[in-house]
């Protein structure tokens, strides 16, 4: 059997407030394997850690307990095999539309000349065209946040993790997003993680969708997405499939949102 390109083997994550000292399981034994070109959607209440899991993906963080392992090795520290698109925008605010976007590779001294014109088409693509001068500040929510998956896709990363990335946009905007991303896997397919609140998206994009339970956020539901590629959304929506999979994950998110509530009185 091929080895998965991501493995998350019992990973806990403990945080400890700065001011207070005081302990935050955020994640408590979390197994995932992710294969390579595979499209995973992670699934959960607020708060249940999945940013958590992104972090530590990402390089950013290191697991209290556990291994996390890309192409068998532990995760070290960020770098351009991994693109992140975060839950805010999170631009550098000093500096253009075009220089967030090719930030990665002039930092990693490629010349401008192989890197601009697939930084101008991407922008494009974005729907920024004209844009590439302004400042982030210039720019609207969802503005930024296309800048911001831009910038994550310049480098073509085998992995692309993403947090949330469409929340902010509109439902067209989003729609439209969210079939780009799915072209663009087509062309150049890179294993993405990819966090969502919304339930229709995930089953839009992914081939499989991890369900987390509330914090300490732990896998309790992993299932594959059956519906053949290229989707159309409209198509996916009218499938009775489509809807029996959406009621199943709504009934098990209901349950972990009023389990929390219990245990927030209790
Ligand atoms: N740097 C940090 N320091 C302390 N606690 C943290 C830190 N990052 C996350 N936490 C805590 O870990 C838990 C999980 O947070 P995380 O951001 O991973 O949740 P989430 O599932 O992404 O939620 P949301 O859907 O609201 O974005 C929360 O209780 C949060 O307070
Ligand atoms: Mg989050």
């Amino acid at each position: 059997m091929v080895a998965p390109l991501i493995e998350l083997q019992s990973v806990s994550k403990c945080f400890r407030a700065q001011r207070t000292r005081q302990e935050t399981w955020a994640i408590r034994d979390v197994s995932l394997n992710i294969g390579e070109g595979e499209f995973l959607c992670l699934l959960g209440p607020s708060g249940c850690g999945k940013s958590t899991i992104l972090d530590m993906l990402a390089g950013f963080e290191g697991p209290t307990e556990g291994r996390i392992l890309i192409a068998g090795e532990p995760v070290g520290r960020p770098g351009p095999d991994r693109g992140v698109v975060f839950q805010d925008a999170s631009l550098f605010p000093w500096l253009s539309v075009i220089d967030n976007v090719t930030f990665a590779p002039r930092l990693s001294g490629v010349a401008p000349s192989t890197y601009r014109a697939q930084a101008l088409e991407l922008i494009e693509k974005m729907g920024l065209g004209g844009f590439e001068n302004h400042a982030p500040y210039e720019l609207s929510g969802g503005m930024r946040q296309r800048v911001a998956i831009a910038r994550a896709w310049i480098s073509n990363p085998r992995i692309l993790l993403m947090d949330e990335p469409f929340g902010a946009l509109d439902a067209q905007t989003r729609l439209e997003m969210q079939e780009t991303l799915l072209a663009a896997r087509g062309q150049a397919v890179s294993t993405v993680l990819f966090v969502t609140h919304d339930i229709e998206e995930a089953l839009f994009l992914a081939d499989r969708v991890a369900v987390m339970s509330r914090r300490p956020g732990r896998i309790t539901l992993d299932i594959p997405i059956p519906f053949p590629r290229p989707r159309c959304y409209e198509a996916l929506i009218a499938d009775p499939a489509f809807s029996r999979l959406k009621q199943d994950i709504v009934r098990i998110l209901r349950q972990e949102i009023v389990a929390r509530r219990e245990t927030d009185r209790a």
